[in-house]
């Protein structure tokens, strides 16, 4: 069963090294792996190949940056000839961005079958990018993968076919876990000058709608700097806010910030982290503060403590179960939510279903029972 698996952006990466690994120990899959090259940067791309130890890709489109719709129609223009090529049984995607959607539409318009993998989340915010690009891929893909069980709720209000539908958990988790020796053994507490036991805050802001209006951005950096007067923030700081908190006359227009910044300001502009150090980073902070998806669901699997910087979640489970609040953008609440939860630190109520690290064998025991129930290899 030939089936291209397509990643492009940072958190693919982390939710296509399970699957990759449970594919190839089948002798009867043929996986290739195709990056789109949505994300380029060696702190973004590169450097989690190596941490998740992802063979190289077969294919780099090397789309980069652009509008939207720049780069949804460069991957779709520059992934039709090799599926024309490659003629695979199944194309997966997994996750929400804007890769997963052009991959999704490229691979139906040629009647293969489509996979997604962490379908039915919705933050019920089409202002999202994410958003379109989950409804839009939902709406093509002939298996969809759920990890919780608001994906399958909203899916079947959709009206998609229940058939389609697998709850399988969750493939971040599996990363999670079959990483937990290497992170636990992470140099970033040395690097960063981070005593062993310090207590600390990590945040991470990327969405646009938080940072690309100068107004909102000044107004998250109020409220940090008046938190980091209470705990030492960490805020790996992605490229896109990078030249806009240097327009703010924040850090961040150097490289990594000298270690010492964290005692002295309170708040540590450093670059992009690889996903090892910067799970053991969030491992043992004391808060997260966060308006990444899959963030929220890592903090909920370690048991840290979560705080949501926007309206909604497509990820509810984290919040139901998990140790994450959703709360907004206001600056008073968002120092008043932070020194509460430093007061009184939510746990973990249970793990949500299906997070136990067996996603992707799940996933791949679905693809090959309807590989057998074709009859071998169709053509
Ligand atoms: C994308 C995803 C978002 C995901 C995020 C994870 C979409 C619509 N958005 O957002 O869902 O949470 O990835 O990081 O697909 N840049 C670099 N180097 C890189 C990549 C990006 O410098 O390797 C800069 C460029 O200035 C680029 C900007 O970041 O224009 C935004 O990159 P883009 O891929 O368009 O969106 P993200 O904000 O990364």
């Amino acid at each position: 069963m030939r089936i291209v698996n397509i990643v492009g952006a940072r958190p693919n990466f982390v939710k296509i090294a399970p699957l990759i690994r449970a594919m190839t120990r089948r002798p009867a899959f043929v996986p290739t792996l195709i990056h789109t090259g949505q994300h380029y940067d060696q702190a973004m791309s590169e450097r989690f190949f190596q941490d998740l130890e992802i063979r190289p890709p077969d294919f780099n489109l090397e789309v980069g940056s652009g509008s939207h719709a720049l780069q949804t129609a460069q991957v779709m223009q520059r992934l039709d000839p090799i599926l024309d090529a490659l003629r695979p049984h199944l194309v997966l995607v997994v996750g929400d961005v804007n890769s997963t959607l052009a991959a999704a539409i490229t691979a139906v318009k040629r009647g293969i079958t489509v996979a997604h993998v962490e379908a039915g989340l919705r933050s019920f915010d089409r202002s999202m990018p994410e958003e379109i690009n989950r409804i839009l891929t939902d709406a093509v893909a002939d298996f969809l993968f759920v990890t919780e069980e608001s994906g399958r709720l909203n899916l079947l209000r959709e009206g998609i076919d229940p058939a389609k539908i697998h709850f399988v958990g969750n493939v971040m988790i599996d990363a999670l876990e079959g990483s937990r020796r290497q992170w636990e053994s992470s140099s970033i507490f040395d690097k960063l000058g981070v005593e062993p036991g310090a207590t600390y805050a990590v945040l991470t802001l990327h969405r646009p709608s938080n940072v690309d209006d100068p107004g909102a951005l000044a107004n998250f950096l109020e409220a940090f700097e008046t938190l980091a007067r209470h705990i030492p923030i960490v805020f790996p700081v992605h490229p896109r806010v990078k030249q806009r908190l240097a327009r703010q006359g924040c850090g961040g227009g150097a490289a990594t910030e000298p270690p010492d910044r964290l005692r002295s300001k309170g708040i540590a502009y450093v670059d992009p982290l690889g996903y090892l150090d910067f799970v053991a980073l969030v491992s043992r902070a004391r808060l997260v503060l966060t308006d990444s998806g899959g963030i929220q669901e890592e903090a909920t699997m370690l048991g840290v403590p979560c705080l949501t910087l926007r309206e909604t979640t497509e990820r509810p489970v984290t919040v139901t179960h998990g140790t994450n609040r959703v709360i907004g953008s206001d600056p008073g609440r968002i120092l008043d939510e932070a020194l509460q939860t430093l007061a009184h630190p939510p746990r973990r109520d249970r793990t949500p279903p299906l997070w136990d690290g067996h996603a992707a064998e799940r996933i791949v025991e679905v693809l090959d029972a309807h590989r057998r129930a074709k009859g071998s290899t169709p053509e």
